[in-house]
């Protein structure tokens, strides 16, 4: 008999990863799809020699000890680097003790989740959001609530509504840089506001910083956390969509005694991260240019971005709206009122073009006329040539 529970038979599989399934299926028979619809940074700029260097040097000076059981709040030099980083987003006055390494920014989500959500909770999110995460607030169950978004961030007057009507909110989740879908950023005013409203309306904030040094115009916005007199703002931050995502390291940023319950989460979860990996990231972020690495990655994608917008502009229904971002990795568009990307999907899908759908950013449904595009991983010229194409079958489509 199959293992079941109330919360095991609940799970579904994610909305994005059934569009994976199709290009899966789609390669056995030994065809190529061309994907917008990934959440990937390109794997062509991974360091991949310069973690080979990396490895050879842990084990030549630290032997086993880099592969024996380890503290589960991090690699101690990992968290003291990270310190300093976080001062790139004016996060200032924290010591190592106030940083958790994670196996991913996903996993400090589930901890998060598992530590705050409790039976009849609610979690605010920005409206659209990041699918993985809606799903693991749903899994722990939260009811999600998503809040409209503008072209610098979420409404604050909309989410002053919902905090006022709901009492048990567990935290209020925003992506606050180049959010994931829509790219664009918060405004400093709204996230001032924001760590206001946490703070009178008694919530707690969950900041997801992924994509935050990917900016295509060299400015790098002040977190929300380092806003936050209030010790309301849990961040979460991630190497995956800057060094490479396979290598699993994340951290979350927070209060001394917030970090030591979440070390004890940890403790019954997988005891700690990855040792190879945490000495990895710390190694390449450290000595190994990881700023000349990101330098290199923004220029491509920037230029990736810009041939893409060209493209849809060139190509897409009259009416698009077009999302431009200064960062990150997707672009956002709103075809004209009445279309539903969802039921054009496998229409377009037969020209093996994917894209994601508005609706699986969007826990009530709405955004049926969106959809994401992903610029990191095609390059220019099969963008150019694909692009007009995915404009064609778009216009084409009939119900
Ligand atoms: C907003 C956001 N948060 C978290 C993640 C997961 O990142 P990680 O690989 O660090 O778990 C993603 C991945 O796409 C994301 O877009």
């Amino acid at each position: 008999m199959a293992i079941h529970s109330k919360f095991l038979d609940a799970l579904t599989p994610s909305s994005i990863r059934s569009i994976t399934a199709k290009i899966r299926d789609k390669a056995k028979n030994g065809e190529t799809v061309i994907s917008f619809a990934g959440g990937l940074p390109s794997s062509e700029f991974f360091p991949v020699e310069d973690i080979k260097k990396i490895d050879a040097e842990i084990f030549s000076s630290e032997h086993g000890n880099a592969i024996q059981y380890a503290a589960s709040d991090g690699y101690d030099p990992l968290r003291e680097y990270l310190v300093e980083f976080m001062k790139r987003f004016g996060v200032e006055g924290i010591n190592y003790k106030n940083i958790l390494i994670t196996s991913g920014s996903q996993q400090g989500l589930a901890y998060l989740s598992k530590g705050l959500i409790t039976p009849g909770s609610v979690v605010i999110t920005e409206n659209p959001s990041y699918p993985g995460a809606l799903d693991t607030f749903n899994a722990y169950g939260a009811s999600v609530i998503g809040i409209d978004m503008e072209e610098d961030g979420m409404s604050m007057d909309k989410l002053e509504n919902v905090l006022k009507e709901n009492k048990n909110v567990a935290f209020i989740y925003t992506i606050a840089d180049f959010q994931n879908p829509m790219g664009v950023s918060m405004s400093v005013e709204k996230r001032k506001r924001l760590v206001e409203l946490a703070e009178e309306y008694d919530v707690f904030i969950v900041e997801d910083g992924p994509y935050s040094l990917l900016t295509f115009n060299g400015k790098v916005m002040p977190a929300v956390k380092s806003f936050d007199k209030y010790n309301r703002v849990i961040y979460s931050g991630s190497t995956s969509k800057t060094i490479a995502p396979g290598l699993r390291i994340g951290w979350l940023v927070a209060d001394e005694e917030s970090i030591q319950k979440l070390v004890y989460l940890k403790m019954r979860d997988d005891l700690q991260v990855n040792n190879i990996a945490q000495r990895q990231v710390y190694h390449y972020m450290k000595e190994y240019g990881f700023d000349e690495h990101l330098q290199q990655v923004i220029d491509v994608y920037r230029e990736r971005r810009d041939v893409m917008i060209d493209a849809i502009k060139a190509s897409f229904p009259e009416g698009t709206k077009i999302y431009k971002p200064e960062g990150g990795l997707f672009i956002w568009l709103e075809l004209p009122e009445g279309a539903d990307s969802m039921e054009m999907f496998d229409f377009v899908f037969q020209k093996n073009i994917a894209y994601v759908p508005g609706v699986f950013f969007c826990p009530d449904g709405s955004h049926k006329n969106a959809m994401r595009l992903n610029f990191s991983t095609t390059d220019k010229d099969t963008i150019a040539k694909y692009i007009p194409i995915l404009g064609e079958m778009i216009k084409a489509y009939k119900k």
